[in-house]
């Protein structure tokens, strides 16, 4: 066995995070669309959302800054990193990635970059797999992020979809370590294509499914069937960390943070009671930063860390649903 195939650890060495500084209120979209604060704070548990001044700020610079965020608090430089993941579904361009253009701009190349499209599970894709390509030997330092500038592809017209989204970003700097107890105890990804039409951003007409036609469609705007994607989250994501709790022999006493993707605080509170964990181990941000998508899970990471919330001795879960569909989790010890 070569040293690089040995079994080894992979630590978290820090994380990070970037959300703009312009809130949109429940107010405000009042202004927009036919809605109103009450129904916004019942329904979601929403009171404001994050959103970038387009003009200066996006996927792109979210990102970056998340991850450099990150690396000044791990004391590293990009030059460090050996592959920037980021988990996103609003890139400003296909081609490059804005995993390249973080890595141009923060000095790590000739580090493999590259994006990761999985909706809302774009960071928690992206740490499963950058642990399983440490724990490969393939690589050494990753930068995981999850960006997204869901303002970019909501439509304010829409008032579905327009009162849940805010833009934010999350990272985390993962590094092999000699130690093959610290790391990713238990991942798990899954996808179930045949539910696409829930959530989806239609590029072209042709696209557009055939219940959708009728509907005013802004093609590169996010089209979402709230009630089919609620009906959906509910038994998964329960489901999901059912699952990580028994795959681990973790119970809700030994347990760490569950950390959830912040969807809705509904989705988020009936896994909670389904499954007696108390209030303070599952963190909560929706009310202040909405549902940021890939960014979310990473931004309450980043949150947890720096609060000093994620201890050593209790492993915490990941989980996270979205478009695609797709579903997935990571329980971690640090
Ligand atoms: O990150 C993953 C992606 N997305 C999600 O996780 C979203 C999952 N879905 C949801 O969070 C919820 O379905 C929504 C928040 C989108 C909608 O909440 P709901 O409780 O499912 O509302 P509904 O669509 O069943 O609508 C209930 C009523 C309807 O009126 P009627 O038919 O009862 O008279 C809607 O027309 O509320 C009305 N309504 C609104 N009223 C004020 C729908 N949207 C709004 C609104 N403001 N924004």
């Amino acid at each position: 066995m070569t040293e690089s195939a040995q079994r080894c650890g992979v630590r978290i060495l820090a994380t990070g995070s970037c959300v703009p500084e312009r809130r949109l209120t429940n107010d405000d979209l009042s202004k927009l669309v036919d809605t109103n604060d009450e129904w916004i704070v019942q329904r979601t548990g929403i009171h404001e959302r994050r959103v970038c001044d387009p003009s200066t700020e996006g996927t792109f610079t979210m990102a970056r800054d998340a991850l450099k965020n990150a690396l000044d608090a791990a004391g590293l430089k990009g030059s460090d990193l050996d592959l920037i993941i980021v988990g996103t579904v609003t890139a400003e361009m296909t081609c490059p990635s804005v995993a390249a253009r973080v890595s141009a701009a923060l000095g790590a190349t000739p580090a493999a970059a590259f994006d990761l499209s999985a909706a809302c599970c774009g960071f928690v894709y992206s740490m499963n797999i950058a642990q399983a390509l440490i724990a490969s030997g393939q690589f050494r330092t990753i930068g995981v992020v999850g960006a997204e500038c869901m303002t970019s592809i909501v439509d304010y017209s829409d008032r579905t979809v327009s009162i849940l989204f805010g833009d934010a970003a999350g990272a985390a700097i993962l590094r092999r370590d000699p130690d093959p107890r610290i790391g990713c105890l238990y991942s798990m990804m899954g996808a179930d294509g045949t539910g696409w039409e829930s959530l989806y951003i239609p590029r072209r007409t042709q696209e557009v499914p055939a219940f959708d036609r009728d509907n005013p469609i802004r093609l590169g705007h996010l089209r979402m069937n709230g009630k089919e994607v609620f009906r959906f989250a509910v038994t998964k994501f329960r489901e999901v960390i059912e699952d990580a709790l028994k795959q681990t022999g973790l119970t809700a006493e030994t347990v760490g943070q569950v950390i959830c993707h912040q969807s809705n605080i509904r989705i988020i509170e009936a896994a909670r009671a389904k499954l007696e964990l108390p209030n303070e181990k599952v963190y909560v941000n929706i009310d202040r930063f909405g549902n940021s998508s890939a960014g979310s899970v990473g931004l309450c990471l980043d949150q947890l860390w720096r609060a000093g919330k994620i201890e050593k001795e209790r492993p915490f879960v990941m989980v996270a649903f979205g478009g695609g569909l797709t579903w997935a989790s990571g329980v971690w010890r640090v």
